[in-house]
């Protein structure tokens, strides 16, 4: 029987039209260009109009996920789709994804782990793959946050740092190879649920009593994000590192081997004290949160598509992946792209 690997054949990303700068947030929610870039490192953010669901956004980051791994779309056979923001509570977000690419009949599962979506979807994927199951996943990562942010003065703690966008990447199989070869290598994974409410939507859910959602909620927006950040800011810090470091050692490698980190994009402050405690040079991460803020799920395959882009990302670098988000749940992969 063959031995399977798998690996990243195409990247693809897409973000709406309209950007929203820090100054254009100046304007409506007593904030300023000063206070979110020292905190957080963002610039700006794109926000999708009102007739686009997050099922669209991922559509367009597939399209170009397919032509860079130069397959037909039928050839893929799975599809998971990472996501906190479905288009409908039900079905997944995966189904409305397959039905407008035209791949009725395939797999199409619904993963959450919010920030970490992309990181667990990857190990999902790098698992059926080594099976044998199947031979191209597609996943994708895709969030509007827009819609779900409280964009009134009261929201701004949460609102400023969040943007919508998508990025997909093709996940092939292939025979074993060599070890300088393109392909995926392990992941570490996590989740605590102790800290589930430090991040968190509290409405609608089934968790609240007869009404899923009734006015007095909407009253208290409890249809938006809460965050509290300084808790989430220093789980981040302390679990992003842990896990990285697990996964190099893990592997017998040290941060000198790592062509490159593809962090998730929460703030950037985030990231740079990572960097700090691991040692690793500034010019080895990969960050994107200036200019799409906190994309969530889609945030690393975003970043992976815009480094190769700009030349950061080539065949064959080692790449160090790493996340932390909502529930808590946390994770790092390393992978030879
Ligand atoms: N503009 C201006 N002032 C603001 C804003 C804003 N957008 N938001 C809050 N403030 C004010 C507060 O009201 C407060 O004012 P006060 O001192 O008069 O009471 C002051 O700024 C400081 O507020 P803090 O919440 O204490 O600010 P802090 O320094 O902790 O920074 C931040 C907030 C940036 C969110 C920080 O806690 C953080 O980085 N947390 C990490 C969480 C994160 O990045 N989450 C993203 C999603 S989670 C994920 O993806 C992992």
């Amino acid at each position: 029987m063959a031995n399977w690997q798998s690996y990243i054949s195409g990247v693809g990303a897409f973000v709406p039209e309209k950007a929203f700068t820090n100054f254009d947030l100046e304007k409506t929610l007593d904030t300023s260009d000063e206070w979110i870039q020292q905190r957080t490192g963002i610039v700006k953010r794109h926000w999708a109009d009102d007739d686009v669901a997050t099922s669209d956004l991922a559509v367009k980051a597939s399209e170009e996920a397919i032509a860079d791994a130069k397959i037909d779309k039928h050839d893929i056979d799975c599809i998971i789709f990472a996501t906190l923001s479905p288009d409908h509570d039900f079905p997944g977000a995966g189904c409305f994804l397959q039905e407008k690419l035209g791949l009725n009949g395939i797999p199409a599962f619904d993963i959450r782990q919010q920030c970490t979506g992309y990181i667990y979807g990857l190990s999902m994927a790098d698992a059926f793959i080594k099976t044998g199951q199947y031979k191209n996943i597609l996943l994708v990562g895709a969030e509007i946050h827009s819609k779900g942010l409280d964009r009134t003065p009261e929201g701004r703690n949460v609102s400023v740092l969040f943007g919508d966008g998508a990025g997909a990447t093709i996940i092939s199989s292939k025979e074993s190879g060599g070890d300088n070869d393109s392909h995926i290598i392990s992941h570490d994974l996590h989740a605590d649920g102790a800290f589930a409410k430090e991040l968190w939507i509290p409405a609608p859910g089934t968790a609240n009593g007869a009404d899923r959602i009734n006015q007095t909620m909407l009253d208290e927006k409890l249809n938006f994000g809460f965050m509290n950040g300084r808790t989430v800011f220093m789980h981040a810090v302390k679990r992003m590192s842990e896990s990285l470091a697990f996964t190099l050692k893990s592997n017998n490698c040290t941060i000198d081997d790592v062509d490159l980190f593809l962090f998730h994009q929460a703030n950037l402050r985030i990231n740079d004290k990572v960097g700090e405690i691991m040692g690793i040079p500034a010019e080895k991460v990969f960050n994107t949160i200036q200019d799409y803020g906190n994309t969530t799920a889609a945030t690393i395959p975003l970043g992976m598509r815009d480094a190769v882009k700009a030349g950061r990302l080539e065949k064959g670098m080692l790449v160090g992946l790493a996340a932390f988000g909502s529930g808590f749940t946390w994770g790092s992969s390393l992978l030879r792209y």
